[in-house]
């Protein structure tokens, strides 16, 4: 509890110059910062829309006006509303910088989120779940709390001209410690897409061992239901300390998170199904884990890649 009512600031509000906004988020100002991102497809097709009437753009003569390079380089905004400094138990409401390593991931990946569903666990102000709004079918972007639920939706209403046409990014709640309850109130449609989703995505998740224990939970959870081929993608930030334990400067938190995927990685799990006829024949489930070499992933966005910056 003595550590919820401690502060936190994220780099990326340290870094960004945000706008403040007239009105308040319940106990803190609002701010709003943009982010620029790159997806040379999309500058085409954004420019065509801002432009042209019927798809293509004329001059005053009624001769085509050719898309210039300039409007490639340039980059689209995001605008996000959240707050600056917050008590750990609100950190949701600020922008964490692995969630700009996971929305260039997801960028990179556009080609294979095509038609897919994502669920994020801890979307927090919605940035992630907005990109990935831009390729995906579907998104459903989960926190814990109507506050912070509520401006990751405000978030998405105002950033909606960027998501693909027929998709949809929506915000529910899944609190880490009651998962599976949670997910039996949903409505049918949404309960399935949430057990069916090829990808789980997360940024920033980790930063206290109980809560990350509660968080692999949640993510056991979703891994081992619907269809088995899923993919689960965590953006994390290692955060050096020194702390009184080790008397020693480390990542505690970091550590705790890799001894939690070691334990993951190779299980193996059978599959229930009704089709079964022989024991045998049961379908088994393997999770495997990678590092994701983040050098690999091409720059789609404007922030400094740390190298405390970890995606898995
Ligand atoms: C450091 S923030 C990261 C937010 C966002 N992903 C980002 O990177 O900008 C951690 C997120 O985990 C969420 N969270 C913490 N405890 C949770 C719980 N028990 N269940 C669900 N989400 C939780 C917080 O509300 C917050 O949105």
């Amino acid at each position: 509890m003595e550590r919820e009512l401690q502060e936190a600031l994220s780099n990326v509000h340290i870094l960004n110059i945000a706008k403040k906004q007239e009105q308040n988020l319940k106990d803190y100002e609002a701010f709003e910062t943009t982010f620029e991102f790159v997806i040379p497809e999309l500058q085409i097709s954004l420019s065509n829309k801002d432009q042209s009437v019927d798809g293509v753009k004329r001059d005053s003569d009624g001769d085509f006006i050719l898309k210039r390079e300039r409007k490639l380089k340039r980059g689209n905004e995001i605008s996000i509303t959240h707050a600056q400094c917050t008590l750990i138990k609100d950190v949701g409401l600020q922008v964490w910088h692995s969630s700009l390593l996971l929305c260039e991931l997801l960028i990179d990946q556009r080609q294979k989120l095509k038609n897919e569903d994502i669920i994020e666990l801890g979307s927090g102000v919605g940035l992630a779940g907005i990109i990935g709004g831009i390729f995906a079918k579907t998104v459903i972007c989960t926190d814990k709390g109507e506050n912070i639920l509520k401006l990751c939706e405000k978030n998405i209403e105002n950033n909606k001209k960027f998501l693909k046409e027929g998709s949809t990014v929506l915000t529910k709640e899944i609190n880490w410690e009651e998962t599976l309850l949670e997910l039996l109130k949903w409505d049918t449609e949404e309960r399935r897409i949430a057990e069916e989703a090829k990808y789980i995505i997360a940024a920033d998740v980790v930063y206290n061992e109980d809560l990350t224990n509660a968080f692999f939970r949640t993510v056991f959870q979703l891994l081992t239901i619907g269809r088995w081929n899923k993919i689960l993608y965590i953006a994390i930030e290692k955060r050096i300390n020194f702390t009184l334990n080790n008397l020693a400067v480390c990542c505690e938190a970091y550590e705790h998170f890799k001894t939690c995927l070691e334990e993951l990685d190779g299980y193996e799990f059978i599959k229930e199904s009704n089709d079964v006829i022989h024991d045998n024949l049961l379908p088994r489930v393997k999770f495997n884990v990678n590092q994701v070499d983040i050098k690999e992933i091409e720059v789609y966005m404007d922030y400094e890649r740390s190298r405390f910056l970890v995606i898995c």
